[in-house]
């Protein structure tokens, strides 16, 4: 657990991290990557900290990978590669620094670890964890075969060292259709998240798809009313979906994807006005690349994802603590599910 007194008391001894109008002005080109919602009064107490993160990267050889959900300031104030569960799973296969700095959840910063036991893998926050892959264990997927039999297991990366140990292959949102349309099994096991299987269940009719009854906290609160009430006010609303949502959410939107999957379609099509039915930091983060697109909400915010704050990412760096050790052996049997994942996803073009 942090302890936020020391981590204050020692971080003000070692860096000044006072407000800082001159500093903010003097980084005020990577300011205008943020500007539309990050106000002059917030960049001027960020700008210290995030100076301070980018030295510290460079004299300890770190780099920080950030998910598509992080907050403006760490996603354009000091990530050196931002994507989707799947972008950051590759990224960190090609990693030359010392020391990945992953600002996202638990289980992100473990497949960093699985697929480069080498390297020290700190997380600003222990405790920023997930709410599917809380929801099954290793007990849970022991459960699933013995119910059927023969059936592979694809458990969605959003699960612990333990849980991709346990399956026969990986997926994130972006592959899992794909994944499991080229399993020769009729039958798939798909966990934790039943509505990511029930939607590529919709995708891939010809198979049989069963599944574990997790849900993401963010996801599973949008409702398909919600949508309907959206498009009554403005007809002319591009709706664009997680699918991690129920699949009536995604019924009722114009597209569904992954986190990068929804920046890109949004990037190329460029809609007057857009609904992100995820995670509240998507639109924020591109906004300011966007102006002519108009974001709407609702939005919901991830409690895990939102535990990694720019005071946390400095003191993962400065004091090293937060390291991420997975056991390895576990590491190992977890490695050939993740491997399998990215492999067959190059191989599919994904
Ligand atoms: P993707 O970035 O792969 O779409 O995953 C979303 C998510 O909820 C990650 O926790
Ligand atoms: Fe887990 Fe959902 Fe948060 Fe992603 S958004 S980390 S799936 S709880």
């Amino acid at each position: 657990m942090l302890d936020f007194r020391t981590m204050r008391h020692e971080l003000a001894e070692a860096y000044d991290l006072a407000p800082n109008a001159d500093l903010a002005e003097e980084m005020k080109d990577l300011y205008a990557t943020m500007d539309r919602v990050v106000s002059p009064p917030e960049w001027v107490q960020a700008a210290p900290y995030v100076a301070a993160i980018n030295r510290l990267k460079r004299e300890k050889n770190a780099v920080i990978l950030a998910h598509n959900y992080m907050t403006p300031d760490i996603y354009h104030g000091v990530a050196d590669f931002v994507g989707d569960s799947l972008q950051l799973a590759i990224k960190a296969t090609e990693v030359e620094a010392e020391t990945i700095v992953q600002c996202g959840v638990h289980f992100m910063a473990e497949t960093s670890k699985i697929l480069n036991p080498s390297k020290r893998v700190l997380i600003p926050d222990m405790e920023a964890g997930c709410s599917l892959a809380n929801s099954i264990g290793a007990a849970g997927i022991a459960q699933m075969r013995a119910q059927y039999p023969g059936a592979p297991v694809v458990t969605y990366v959003n699960t612990t060292a333990e849980e991709k140990a346990a399956s026969d292959i990986c997926c994130t949102s972006s592959n899992a259709a794909a994944i499991v349309r080229a399993l020769p099994e009729q039958t798939v096991i798909m966990a934790p998240d039943q509505y990511l299987a029930q939607n590529v269940a919709r995708q891939v009719p010809e198979k049989t798809i069963v599944w574990w009854n997790g849900s993401c906290v963010v996801h599973e609160r949008f409702t398909a009313q919600d949508l309907r009430d959206y498009r009554k006010w403005n007809p002319d609303t591009t709706i664009i979906a997680h699918p991690e949502c129920p699949p009536e959410v995604v019924d009722e939107s114009d597209f569904a994807g992954s986190t990068s999957g929804i920046i890109n379609f949004v990037r190329e099509r460029k809609p007057k006005q857009a609904l992100l039915v995820t995670e509240c930091s998507m639109a924020s983060n591109i906004s300011d690349e966007l102006p002519e697109v108009d974001f709407v909400g609702p939005c919901n915010m991830c409690p895990y994802m939102k535990k990694i704050t720019l005071e946390k990412v400095l003191w993962a760096l400065h004091s090293g603590e937060a390291e991420v050790h997975v056991d390895p052996e576990v590491a190992a049997k977890a490695r050939v599910a993740v491997e399998r994942m990215i492999d067959l996803s190059k191989q599919l073009g994904i």
